[in-house]
């Protein structure tokens, strides 16, 4: 069985949208996936209750607890690598990675980011495609680099920019279209790295 790992931070929509795609999708049997563990930075995160909910082993770190980002990144492999990952899943982990842990998971580290990658990498994108008059915007599965929000790209889903939009409605109709692609992309992974 190859092993998922997914980190988040907060609500875990994502994390959640995959979970409910590797049980009604059967990645168990039809692509020998699981999600292993959820593994949060932070103990209020809401999507550990779901997790736990759905049978999935969970774990926190806190990252506040550690005088480097080098240390925590250290404590934060060793604790994702207790589940054997073959993938490993960012979903709304708001952490900035280290070198040394991009590289130890070189090819089998995902992200999602809320824009049309390569455009507004960084954060804040929905406030800046409006401001820059896009009419479309959008999500971006990659591949996780050592360049922040760059790496190959696997999946990417279109919305348009509405007049009056604010970022948070733009956000909100991303975010439904991330629960779609992120789920089909690690089954993608899986199925091209696997099949
Ligand atoms: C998503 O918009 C994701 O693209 C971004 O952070 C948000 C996380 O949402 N990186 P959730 O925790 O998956 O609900």
């Amino acid at each position: 069985m190859k092993n998922i790992v997914i980190l988040i931070s907060g609500s875990g929509s994502n994390m959640a949208a995959i979970v409910r795609a590797a049980e009604q999708g059967r990645w168990g049997e039809r692509l020998h996936a699981r999600v292993a563990a959820v593994v949060s930075n932070r103990a209020d995160a809401q999507g550990l209750a779901f997790a736990k909910d759905h049978g999935i082993p969970t774990a926190v770190l806190d990252h506040k607890a550690f005088a480097s980002r080098e240390d925590f990144d250290a404590a934060l492999m060793a604790q994702i690598d207790r589940f054997s990952p073959d993938l490993v899943v960012l979903a709304g982990f708001m952490r900035i990675l280290t070198p040394a842990f991009v590289a130890h998971y070189t090819g089998r580290l995902l992200n999602i980011h809320p824009s049309l990658l390569p455009a507004f990498a960084g954060l804040n994108t929905h406030q800046r495609a409006i401001d820059a008059g896009c009419r479309f915007a959008g999500a971006t599965v990659h591949q996780v680099t050592a360049e922040l929000d760059h790496g190959q790209i696997l999946a990417q889903a279109v919305v348009p920019v509405l007049p009056g939009d604010t970022a948070q409605a733009l956000a909100a109709r991303v975010l439904t279209q991330e629960h779609l692609i992120y789920p089909r992309a690690v089954a993608g992974f899986f199925s091209r790295q696997f099949g």
